[in-house]
């Protein structure tokens, strides 16, 4: 029995996978039931009231005004199934913490993906009621979605705004501060014209790229596990092993001291100067091989 990727993406390859998820494109399979089985059979995935009798934590409860994640709040297992059934979509977030199945199946599809050891990765329960869904927004993750009951039709559309968006945002929204020093043109407000639908069933599963636009909407009362990776960047692994390099020195340690005083200025910038230089020197002996066998030491 197939199980992690390859579960998944039955009865496609890896090689066809990879193709599309290179281009950062949609992935869908439908009716993948023989091999996602094992999942689908997990006693807390038979129905809402199920999940809500094992779980153990609190639950997020989305409020139905502005359809997001960022408008939330946290309840108990008591209180979701009513504030389900009045409309309000529920989040079950961490879902691998009751299931060492899903924990192994996260690591396994974290290696397929050739993903690094430091990825944050996750499994999320959606479950959400009959008309509602998500407002159009991107995620900065990797998501596979995967239709455990009900119907759930998803707009997708490529994002041709941001390429590789560092955090996730909902159209009409402010960006965060980060993401506002790296947009080079106001996002749109709407979903782009070109956006597919794609109608999610019972075994179906979908791939989710990073950053691409999405909405969701439910036909019927939902229940979806998603597979969730937040992996480091580029930018992540340098400025983690900056760090660690740095920290080597106590002048890089030392306190940075006079930089809000205005008769010190001159003193502070003077002293990073001087650290900055040492930098540059270090810098052209930096390999990335190296930097890599420190942090992501491969396995034999
Ligand atoms: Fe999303």
């Amino acid at each position: 029995m197939k199980s992690g990727l390859s579960a998944l993406i039955h009865p496609h390859t890896i090689e066809e996978f990879f193709a599309s998820y290179e281009l950062n494109e949609p992935f869908v399979v439908h009716d993948n039931n023989e091999h996602m089985k094992v999942i689908r059979d997990l006693p807390f995935l038979e129905s809402l009231e199920k999940l809500l009798t094992s779980w153990p934590s609190l639950i997020q409860a989305h409020l139905p005004d502005v359809r997001d994640e960022s408008s939330s709040i946290d309840t108990n297992t008591k209180d979701a199934q009513k504030l389900f059934n009045n409309g309000m979509g529920l989040l079950f977030n961490e879902t691998q913490t009751i299931s060492p199945l899903l924990v192994e199946w996260l690591e396994e599809i974290k290696k397929n993906l050739g993903l690094s050891a430091m990825t944050y990765a996750r499994c999320l329960v959606y479950a959400t009621p009959d008309g509602k869904g998500t407002a159009p927004h991107f995620d900065q993750n990797i998501n596979f979605v995967y239709q455990v009951h009900g119907t759930k039709v998803w707009h997708m559309a490529p994002n041709t705004d941001l390429e590789n968006p560092l955090t996730r945002h909902t159209m009409g929204t402010m960006p965060d501060p980060e993401m506002m020093g790296y947009l080079e043109a106001p996002l749109p407000t709407k979903m782009p014209a070109n956006a597919e639908t794609y109608e999610l069933k019972p075994g179906s599963i979908l791939f989710v790229p990073r950053g691409y636009w999405h909405s969701t909407e439910a036909e019927g009362d939902a229940l979806a596990l998603n597979f969730t990776f937040t992996a480091p960047t580029w930018l992540d692994l340098f400025t983690a092993a900056l760090r660690s390099r740095l920290a080597m020195s106590p002048d890089w340690r030392e306190t940075a001291n006079g930089v809000s005083d205005p008769d010190f200025r001159h003193l502070a910038e003077k002293k990073f100067d001087l650290l900055l230089g040492s930098l540059v020197q270090d810098l052209p002996h930096w390999r990335a091989g190296d930097i890599l066998d420190a942090i992501e030491p491969q396995e034999n």
